[in-house]
């Protein structure tokens, strides 16, 4: 976790107007979830460049099940087809590739694809891709107290061991690796069950730009906002700026 104000070392992303962007331009829905996996191929690119060290998307989350079936379908091959095309290239640029969220719930040919892109690019470590995917918040801290319950139970851990650090690595994302900084775009300003657990300390940035705009010069005004921020972690600005000054 980054306590200074340099560049995050994790970035999380509500990648979101993927749907007004195509009805202002009086394009299907289906042209801006296109136009944002072009977006995200460079925002990736880009955090690979300026040393961002993880950065996790939300590309579907628990609740766009219920969106109309044909979007999701349209979003499904989507996913499938870019999983095709994009996973040489995200390996040759050391990007690791994840998926969080409960894969279960998508067709057999799709958790086999997102299998071999984890396994393709998992020793890669340039930069780590989280892709959130059937992915809710609510669903992740339940999850994780269900394989606390069920170490308990086996008696692999007491009560007592359950504790922050533990609970954390029963989650979706790395343990002490929490995002330093969200963004979401598309004007919305909620978080929508994406990263409940571990965004207790992340700082918030909202743009009005729609998710297909949003390209590495919007971004970098989203790490100047970040910059420019003091995070104190419960501590008063004085006791920063001395444990600053003496160098830790
Ligand atoms: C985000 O864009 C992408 C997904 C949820 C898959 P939206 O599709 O939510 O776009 P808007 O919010 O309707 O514009
Ligand atoms: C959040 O966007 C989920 C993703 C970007 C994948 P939504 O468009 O689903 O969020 P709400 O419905 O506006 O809260
Ligand atoms: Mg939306």
């Amino acid at each position: 976790m980054s306590t200074s104000t340099d560049t995050p070392a994790h970035v999380a992303i509500v990648m979101d107007g993927n749907g007004r962007w195509a009805e202002r331009k009086n394009r299907p829905r289906t042209f801006g979830h296109q136009a944002g996996l072009k977006a995200l191929r460079k925002i990736v690119e880009h955090c690979g460049n300026i040393g961002v060290q993880e950065l996790t998307v939300f590309a579907f989350s628990s609740e766009n099940w219920k969106r109309p079936e044909k979007e999701v379908n349209r979003l499904m091959e989507l996913f499938m087809r870019a999983l095709d095309r994009e996973t040489k290239e995200l390996h040759e640029n050391g990007v690791r590739v994840r998926f969080i969220g409960d894969l279960s719930a998508f067709s057999p040919e799709m958790q086999h694809k997102i299998d071999l892109a984890m396994r393709k690019t998992g020793d890669n470590n340039r930069l780590i891709l989280n892709v959130a995917a059937n992915y809710g918040g609510r669903w992740d801290i339940l999850n994780a107290a269900r394989k606390a319950a069920r170490a308990y139970a086996n008696g692999e851990i007491s009560i007592d061991q359950i504790n922050e650090t533990y609970f954390s690595e029963q989650t979706s994302l790395t343990a002490g690796h929490d995002p330093d900084l969200f963004i979401r775009t598309g004007g919305e300003m909620r978080i929508s069950n994406f990263l409940l657990w571990q965004s207790a300390y992340t700082e918030l940035y909202f743009t009005e730009t729609l998710w297909p705009d949003f390209g590495p010069e919007a971004m970098d005004r989203a790490l100047a906002a970040y910059r420019s921020r003091e995070r104190r972690f419960g501590l008063t600005g004085e006791q920063l700026r001395r444990s600053s000054a003496q160098g830790s």
